[in-house]
Order: C-alpha cells, then structure tokens, then sequence
C-alpha cells in the first residue's frame, strides 16, 4: 500500500485564492491595503530566496510589501531602529524579521522589539503566551499550515493520538498548541526524548520538525498514520546543486503512511500563504 501524498501547493493556492479576494473586498469596501514589512540581514542565499518569496506573493495578493535588505554588518541598534520606524508607519501592518540573524544580533531582542499586533511570525511572547491561554492571537505560519493540511484530510482532529518530534518556538511548540487546541492528545518528543521510535509509532498523526535530514525512518511509523513532514534540509548530490528533503525517509514512509506530505511541495508553499493570512488579520485587527 502507498500513502496518499498531500499536496501542499495546491491547499496553499486555495488559501492564497480566498486571500487575494479578501484583500480585494477589503480595498475596494475601506480602502485598506494591507501592507507587509520583510527585513533580510546578510546575504544567506536560502534566507534570500525566502524572503523574494513572500514579497511576490504579497504582491500577487494585491498586498503592499516592504523589503528590507541590510548588510550582515547591520549593528542590532540600526535593526531596532528600522523595527521603530516600521511599528510606528501606519502603511505597515505585519513585520517579520528572517532568521537567523548574524551572529551578533540577539534574536530574542529583535522580537521582542516588534509591536505584537503586526508580529505576523507570531514569535512574540505576547502572542505565544496568548496562543498557550487560548486567546486570540497571531500564529506562527507553518503551524498554521501544518494544522491546516491536517484539518483538510482528518476534519476534526479530537482524540488523534499527535506526536510532534520538535520542540522550536517556530514550529514545535506552537503546532503542539494547536493541535491540543483541536482536542488531539498531544506528545512533544525531542533529542532527549527515550525511545523515539516508540513514541513516534504510536502517532496518529505525526509532525516532524527537527532539521536533520530523513531522520524518522518507515518503521517509526504507525501503519495508516498521516505525516506531516516541516523538514526542508539541503542535502548533497552528485552534481553539486543539492536536493531537498524532509526530516522523514520518505521513501520508506510513503509505503507505510496513511498519507504524508512530500518536500518540496507540502508545508513549505503553505507557511507564505499564511503569512498572508496573518497580514490580513493584523491588518483588520488594525482598522477595528
Ligand atoms: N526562517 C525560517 N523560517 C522562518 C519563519 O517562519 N519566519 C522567520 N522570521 N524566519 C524564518
């Protein structure tokens, strides 16, 4: 039996779709055009592409985008200083910082200094400690995604035995809270976790984020579970470009999986369509 493959690109095309509508709807009805801040420090080639990325689907979207390119040797008080400046600028309703910053720059500082009514990342503390309460908040984008690949293929997620493999404040924790939010008996394993492969083969529905190249192999997973695979690590081939993959073998996966995603193709082109649906929502949040 082969997993059915989910295909992120098209769910993350829907949800770009019914953006562009809103944001038509919201233009043409108040005159509000939301308008998205990325601010790039460095020249980090993959940090790049990102960042082109979600400045052309903002575009597309009908949104405003402000790109930021600073060179690596921005010290951290001229990168607060822009974070004032784009707080302050009404035209501005989500601000995110790609990371990882320099070396020199302490990211916690970087986000703190966001106002978190436009941190669109959600990494504020404001909004992950509203997240964790059960209050309105803004969300990180590929949890977002993630619970949203889920939701389409399970509808509701109660009583799903969840194992998230990662525990980042980008991804693990926050897709953790999600999950539990959707009344999913959530686990959080991690590098120290004993018998991952136990705990992970005990998944209904299995989210891996940990950044290392096809680490949860076939037999780690529960015949018949969905995989959602956050992983999007370079690996070397042959003739020097590289290739993509996930955190899961997927090749082994897919012949055990009730259905996965693939990298590329499955969270990665839904975390931008939510960036854009948290601008939208900063955006209206804004205007009242
Ligand atoms: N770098 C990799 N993923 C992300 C993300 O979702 N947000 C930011 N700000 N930086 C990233």
């Amino acid at each position: 039996m082969s997993a059915r493959t989910i295909d992120g690109k098209a769910a993350a095309e829907a949800v770009r779709a019914a953006v562009a509508a809103e944001v038509a709807r919201l233009s043409s009805a108040h005159g509000l055009v939301p308008g998205l801040a990325v601010v790039l420090v460095g020249d980090d080639p993959a940090s790049a592409v990102y960042v082109r990325g979600k400045g052309k689907a903002t575009i597309a979207a009908g949104m405003r985008s402000f790109e930021h390119r600073l060179p690596a040797e921005t010290t951290q008080d001229a990168l607060l200083a822009l974070i004032a400046r784009l707080n302050a600028d009404p035209a501005v309703h989500g601000i995110l910082v790609q990371l990882p910053v320099p070396k020199h720059i302490d990211p916690l500082a970087v986000i703190l200094a966001i106002d978190p009514a436009k941190d669109v990342d959600g990494l504020h503390p404001m909004n992950s400690g509203r997240l964790a309460s059960g209050l309105p908040a803004l969300v990180p984008c590929t949890p977002l995604g993630c619970l949203h690949l889920a939701k389409s293929l399970h509808g509701s997620l109660a009583g799903l035995d969840a194992v998230v493999v990662g525990r980042s404040n980008l991804v693990g924790k926050p897709v953790a809270q999600l999950l539990l939010a959707e009344n999913a008996t959530v686990t959080i394993a991690h590098s120290r976790t004993r018998d991952l492969r136990a705990v992970c083969r005990r998944a209904d529905l299995l989210v891996a984020a940990v950044g290392k190249p096809g680490m949860i192999r076939g037999d780690w997973i529960k015949p018949g579970a969905t995989v959602i695979d956050v992983g999007i690590n370079r690996v070397p081939t042959a003739d020097g470009k590289g290739r993509l993959v996930g955190d899961v073998a997927f090749d082994e996966a897919v012949a055990v999986a009730g259905a996965i995603t693939p990298v590329p193709g499955g969270v990665g082109p839904t975390t931008i369509a939510f960036l854009l649906v948290n601008t939208v929502r900063a955006a209206c949040a804004a205007a009242g």
